[in-house]
């Protein structure tokens, strides 16, 4: 019998994980069929029961509900519990959620598995401060990065999150204005690139061999990657990568079996060329 999952997000049409789960299926011969559902603003909870009375057995979680599913869900992975947003959810037969997030896994498997970038003893500089933001920000750590800082439009959340993680290792945080110095690696968890936007950066902050990652994937360059190429970065990196590698382990959890991800990567690069 088939099983079926979903991502669910608000937009949402634009979403490759119906693409990706679908290729894990076919490679690891996994009965499962997955689909892309926009929720209403406003009806997390009832898209959620909604999914559930159907019968899904599990979903991912994309912009802007992160932080909500994981209120709404109480049992979750201590990573999870820590993050305060999650991006995947199991339906348990007996008809409870399980709550986990593997944006943090994802981004670190792409920049050190895939790309050779070591954080280690690195200055690493983290751009928002939202349900994105959150799920990174413990595993980046664990990697003993010399430092981190967080900026967001709104300072407090950065500065909120600094004190969430400070147990973790070296972590500052404040407004665009307080960024000072250059860094080796700057990440983009903000929703800024949805709008053709980046956010307010000085100029000399790319360090030389620099590395720059865009969260966000698109098809063409985002605005961050294209802010990050004029600026000097030796590296900028979309987020199709961490996509592909977040979705393998929400795939693992969900069937037990670990996906192949380079074929799933190479992939939708050429439907993006062709
Ligand atoms: P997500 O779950 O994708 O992180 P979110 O919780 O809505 O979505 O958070 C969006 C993040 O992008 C926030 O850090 C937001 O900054 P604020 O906390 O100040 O709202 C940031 N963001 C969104 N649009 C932005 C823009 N145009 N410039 C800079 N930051 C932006």
């Amino acid at each position: 019998m088939t099983d079926h999952y979903a991502v669910i997000g608000n937009p949402i049409k634009h979403s490759k994980s119906p693409l990706i789960h679908t290729e894990f299926a076919r490679q690891t011969g996994q009965d499962i069929d997955y689909i892309s559902r926009k929720i209403a603003l406003d009806d997390l909870v009832g898209g959620l029961k909604k999914l559930q009375a159907e019968g899904f057995k599990g979903i991912n979680i994309t912009v802007p509900f992160k932080e909500q599913a994981w209120q709404h869900v109480s049992d979750k992975s201590g990573h999870a519990q820590r993050a305060g947003a999650i991006n995947t959810i199991l339906f348990n037969d007996d008809g409870t959620l399980t709550g986990d997030n593997t944006d943090g896994i994802g981004l670190c498997r792409d920049l050190i598995d895939n790309h050779q970038i070591e954080l280690k003893g690195k200055r690493l500089l983290l751009l928002g401060a939202g349900g994105a933001a959150r799920g990174v920000i413990e595993p980046l750590l664990k990697h003993q990065p010399s430092s981190l800082f967080i900026a967001n439009r709104t300072a407090r959340k950065a500065v909120d999150l600094c004190s969430l993680f400070a147990d973790f290792g070296a972590i500052n945080g404040g407004g665009y204005e307080a960024l000072s110095g250059s860094f080796d690696i700057i990440i983009n968890a903000t929703a800024a690139s949805l709008s053709g936007e980046v956010p307010p950066l000085p100029d000399n902050i790319v360090n030389r061999n620099g590395v720059c990652y865009d969260m966000m994937y698109s098809d063409s360059d985002t605005a961050f990657i294209t802010w990050a190429k004029q600026h000097g970065a030796a590296h900028s990196i979309d987020g199709l990568g961490m996509l592909v590698e977040q979705a393998a382990e929400a795939f693992r959890l969900w069937r037990g079996v670990q996906p192949k991800t380079q074929p799933v990567i190479r992939l939708i690069r050429q439907l993006k060329t062709s």
